[in-house]
């Protein structure tokens, strides 16, 4: 039986994930995307994945560049989260960002950071999933309040416990 496409999105949609931003630099500036499909894989060797579409500008240099750093995201970072889910010329033109082991930005605010080398490219479809080799990874704002930004359903929330 073939998968309906509406289905899938819609059954796929039950599973909730947290927010990144995965961003690189090159020598024409800095570039990122949002991501759901981040994920730990491995702890030795230190090693995650996510999955660009092949159509993105952004995972094409990142690619090239051969490093990136994963932004995870607060719950009150939902404008950068739509910011670098768009297609803008120069999605950093507003943001301070600075950088650590890779050159690849990270973004003020983030709960946490993840800076990594492309390690694996594997066959996804029709995305790629990419694995990195962590090379230097910190939580920004030890001791705030803030939760992550998650995604469920097509809308964003809070995590709240139980
Ligand atoms: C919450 C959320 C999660 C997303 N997760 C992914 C993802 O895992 N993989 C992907 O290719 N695009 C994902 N996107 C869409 C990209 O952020 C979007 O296509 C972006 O415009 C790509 O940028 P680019 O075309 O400049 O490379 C997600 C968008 C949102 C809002």
């Amino acid at each position: 039986m073939p998968i309906d496409p509406s289905e899938y999105r819609r059954v796929l949609g039950h599973f909730p994930t947290g927010v990144t931003v995965v961003t690189g630099a090159d020598d024409e500036g800095a570039v990122g995307m949002t991501i759901g499909s981040f994920a730990s894989v491995s702890l030795d060797p230190p090693l995650v994945m996510f999955c660009p579409t092949h159509d993105s500008t952004t995972w094409q240099r990142i690619k090239e560049a051969g490093t990136f750093c994963v932004n995870v995201l607060g719950d009150d970072q939902l404008d950068l989260c739509g910011l670098f889910a768009g297609k803008d010329e120069d999605k950093f033109a507003e943001i301070e960002w600075t950088t650590e082991h890779t050159g690849a930005p990270v973004l003020p605010g983030s709960i946490a950071w993840i800076d990594c080398d492309i390690h694996a490219v594997h066959d996804g479809g029709d995305h790629a999933i990419v694995v990195g080799l962590v090379k230097a990874l910190r939580t920004v704002d030890e001791l705030d309040s803030r939760g992550p930004l998650l995604f469920f359903q097509g809308g964003f929330g809070q995590f709240g416990t139980l």
